[in-house]
């Protein structure tokens, strides 16, 4: 059984009223999902959600993280600081680190080592652009980004291994994948998860302009176990229609 996740990746958004605000009317929302509720926050403020969001069952992550546990890496957070903080859940490979950070697919590699190695949960993003799609070559992209990235070997747990499928065309663009589209990129990143990896029960997220009101077409697809949602998880009243799809 793959339990569902609904996860907010809150990019660079949320100022600290309105991270107040935000779980203030979120309640108890995600204690009444059966549902596993994630929130990504901007790094200076987990300290903050991870307070408000104690024992209502949401975990807490980080957008991203340095491959090393701490040292001279100015601008960086490593993961000590992870840990210290309580996080135990990473997004790696977002599509807006790869493209405005330019992260190569050597460095994603290497985060991916390192958030396994330090048990944490792991959320990969994988994504074709519009040219990809446009010239057929979305399946190629895919198992490219995924080989590079899981060649070392995956180690975690099948439920600490979560990919997230991100056409780049679909983030905040309002333009969602359609169930069918979603479906079929899903069925073939499971089958290249099971037939190379031997991972079965990992999740397969969706994200690219998840709302409220597109959520339930994508979720009905079996390979669909959950989303990774943008700008409509930044307000609490959309959030928790999301997370009680
Ligand atoms: P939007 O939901 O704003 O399209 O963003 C999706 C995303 O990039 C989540 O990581």
């Amino acid at each position: 059984m793959r339990r569902t996740i609904i996860a907010a990746n809150w990019k660079m958004n949320n100022l600290t009223s309105e991270v107040i605000n935000f779980f203030a009317e979120f309640g108890d929302a995600a204690l009444n999902s059966e549902n596993e509720v994630i929130i990504a926050p901007a790094y200076p403020y987990i300290p903050l959600a991870s307070a408000l969001s104690k024992n209502k069952n949401i975990e807490i992550a980080a957008q991203d993280v340095y491959p090393k546990a701490e040292g001279a890496f100015t601008g960086m957070v490593g993961g000590k600081m992870l840990a210290d903080l309580g996080v135990k859940a990473v997004i790696i490979g977002h599509s807006e680190r790869r493209r405005i950070f330019g992260e190569p697919n050597d460095l994603i590699r290497e985060k991916v080592k390192f958030v396994q190695e330090n048990g944490l949960h792991l959320i990969f993003c994988v994504g074709e652009t519009l040219p990809e799609r446009e010239n057929g070559v979305m399946f190629d992209v895919l198992k490219e980004q995924i080989h590079s990235a899981f060649d070392d070997n995956l180690t975690l747990a099948p439920e600490k291994i979560t990919i997230a499928y991100e056409p780049v065309w679909a983030i905040g663009t309002g333009v969602t994948a359609t169930p069918e589209q979603a479906a079929e990129m899903h069925a073939f990143i499971r089958k290249i998860m099971k037939e190379k990896y031997g991972y079965e029960d990992s999740r397969i997220l969706y994200g690219g302009s998840v709302k409220p009101e597109n959520i339930q077409g994508l979720m009905a697809n079996e390979d669909i176990d959950g989303a990774l949602v943008g700008g409509a998880s930044l307000k609490a009243s959309s959030f928790m229609k999301l997370v009680n799809f």
